[in-house]
C-alpha cells in the first residue's frame, strides 16, 4: 500500500502544488483533507476490496450488477490510463535528470521538446515491458529497498536545502499560513492532491485490499499509509522549498519546480568534491525512478488486465496496445505545458473526486452497515469504538465536504 502511495504525487507534485497556491496553508488544508477526507474513502476501497476478493470491475459486478455503480469499475480503467500518459512524462523527465547528474550537468528545465519525448518514450517502454512480463513482484522487492533510501536521501536534501543562505524565507513560507491565499480552488486541489496521492479514486486500493487477508486490521493499515504517505510529502516540501527560495526561483513555476531547484542543492553539496554531489543526485533520481516506476507499472497493469481479461487478446500484444495508446494520449501534453497542466488538474480534481465520492456513496449508504461493520472491525474483534466514527465519516462529512469542495472549485 505504502509502495503504490509514495510517489512522485510526494516528491514532485506535492511540492509544486504548495508553490502553486502559496505555501503552509495548502499544506494545513491538505492535511485536513488527508484525515479526515481520504482516510475513510481509503476504507470505503478497502471495505470493497477485501469483501469481493476482486478487482475494482470484478468487484462492483459483484456487489451491484447491472446497476449505475459500474461506473465506479470504468473509472478505474479510464482514470488510471490518463493518469499514466502524463505520469510518464515527468517519470521520462527523472531519467532525463538522472542520465545528467553524471557530471552534475543540468541543462535548462526544457519539458516542452522532443528530448522530452524520447525519454518519456523510454520510460513508458519499460514500465510496459515490464508489466508484460509480469515482473511485478520483482519490482515491489525493489521498491522496499528504493522507499527508506528516498528516505534517507530526502532527509540528506533537506539538511542541505534548509542550510543554504536565503533558505529561512522558504521556511517561513512552510509553517506561517497566509489566510488571504484561501480559496475554492485550494481546497478542491488539495483534496484532489490527497486522493492521487494515497491512489483513491480509482480502484487501486480497492484491487491492492482484494489481496489483504481477513485478519489484517484494515484501519491501521490505512492510518500507517496515510501517515506515512503524508510524512514523504511534507518532507519533500521541506526539501524543496527552501532551494526554491535560495535560489531564487519562482515558487509557483509549476510542473517543473523540483526539476528547476534541485540541480541548485546537488551543486552546492560538497563544492570542492562534485563527485559528492553527483553521486547523490544520481542515487535520488534513481529512487525517483523505481517509485515511479512501481506507480506507473500498477497504473497500466489495469488497462491490460482488462484488454487480458474483455477483448481476449494476448498480454504483450495488450501491453504493446496500451504503450501506444498512452503514448498518444500523452503527446499533447508532452508539447503543450498548458495541456498538461489541464490534463494533470482535470484527472486529480475532477476524475479522482468523482470516483472517490462514489466509493464512499457506495459504502456508506447501499452496502449493508453490518457488512461494512464486520470489514472495518474484523467481525467485532478490533476497532469496535472507532467504526462509529469512521461511519459517521463515512456516511455524512466525506460526501458532504467532497460535494461542497467539488462545487467550490468551480466558483
Ligand atoms: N499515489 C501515487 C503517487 O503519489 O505518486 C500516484 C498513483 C500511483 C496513483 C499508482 C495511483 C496508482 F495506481
Amino acid at each position: 500500500m505504502a509502495g503504490t502511495a509514495i510517489g512522485l504525487g510526494n516528491f514532485w507534485r506535492f511540492p509544486y502544488m504548495v508553490g502553486e497556491y502559496g505555501g503552509a496553508l495548502f499544506i494545513l488544508i491538505y492535511i485536513f483533507c488527508a484525515f479526515l477526507m481520504s482516510l475513510p474513502i481509503f476504507f470505503a476501497e478497502s471495505v470493497i476490496g477485501r469483501r469481493t476478493r476482486a478487482n475494482a470491475i470484478g468487484a462492483m459486478k459483484k456487489l451491484a450488477p447491472h446497476s449505475f455503480w459500474q461506473v465506479l469499475g470504468w473509472l478505474s480503467v479510464l482514470t488510471p490510463t490518463i493518469i499514466v500518459s502524463y505520469y510518464s512524462i515527468v517519470g521520462g523527465w527523472s531519467v532525463q535528470y538522472f542520465a545528467e547528474s553524471f557530471g552534475l550537468r543540468f541543462g535548462e528545465f526544457d519539458p516542452d521538446g522532443w528530448t522530452a519525448l524520447g525519454f518519456n518514450v523510454i520510460f513508458l517502454a519499460i514500465s510496459c515491458i515490464i508489466v508484460a512480463f509480469g515482473v511485478n513482484a520483482g519490482i515491489e522487492k525493489f521498491s522496499k529497498l528504493s522507499i527508506p533510501l528516498l528516505f534517507c536521501l530526502i532527509v540528506i536534501i533537506a539538511i542541505y536545502s534548509l542550510n543554504m543562505p536565503g533558505a529561512k524565507e522558504g521556511v517561513q513560507y512552510l509553517v506561517k499560513p497566509d489566510l488571504s491565499k484561501f480559496n475554492g480552488r485550494m481546497v478542491a486541489s488539495a483534496l484532489g492532491q490527497s486522493f492521487y496521492s494515497l491512489s483513491l479514486g480509482m480502484g487501486i486500493i480497492i484491487t491492492y485490499s482484494s489481496y489483504v487477508s481477513k485478519e489484517e486490521n484494515i484501519v491501521s493499515s490505512g492510518v500507517g499509509t496515510a501517515m506515512a504517505d503524508t510524512l514523504f510529502a511534507i518532507l519533500a516540501g521541506f526539501a524543496i522549498m527552501p532551494a526554491v527560495f535560495a535560489a531564487g526561483i519562482e515558487p509557483s513555476a509549476g510542473p517543473g519546480l523540483i526539476f528547476q531547484t534541485l540541480p541548485h542543492v546537488f551543486s552546492a553539496m560538497a563544492p570542492s568534491a562534485s563527485w559528492v554531489g553527483s553521486a547523490i543526485a544520481a542515487l535520488f533520481f534513481l529512487s525517483v525512478i523505481v517509485a515511479a516506476m512501481t506507480s506507473s507499472v500498477s497504473l497500466i497493469e489495469v488497462g491490460v488486465a482488462f484488454l487480458v481479461e474483455e477483448l481476449k487478446i494476448s498480454r504483450s500484444l495488450a501491453c504493446l496496445l496500451t504503450f501506444f495508446i498512452v503514448l498518444v494520449l500523452g503527446l499533447a501534453s508532452v508539447f503543450s505545458s498548458k495541456i498538461f497542466g489541464l490534463v494533470d488538474a482535470f484527472s486529480s480534481n475532477v476524475l479522482l473526486t468523482f470516483g472517490a465520492l462514489l466509493a464512499v456513496l457506495f459504502v456508506g449508504w447501499k452496502m449493508k452497515r453490518e457488512d461494512v461493520q464486520d470489514e472495518l472491525t474484523n467481525c467485532g474483534t478490533a476497532n469496535r469504538r472507532s467504526f462509529k466514527v469512521i461511519y459517521f465519516l463515512l456516511r455524512y462529512i466525506a460526501p458532504i465536504a467532497i460535494i461542497v469542495i467539488f462545487v467550490s472549485n468551480f466558483i
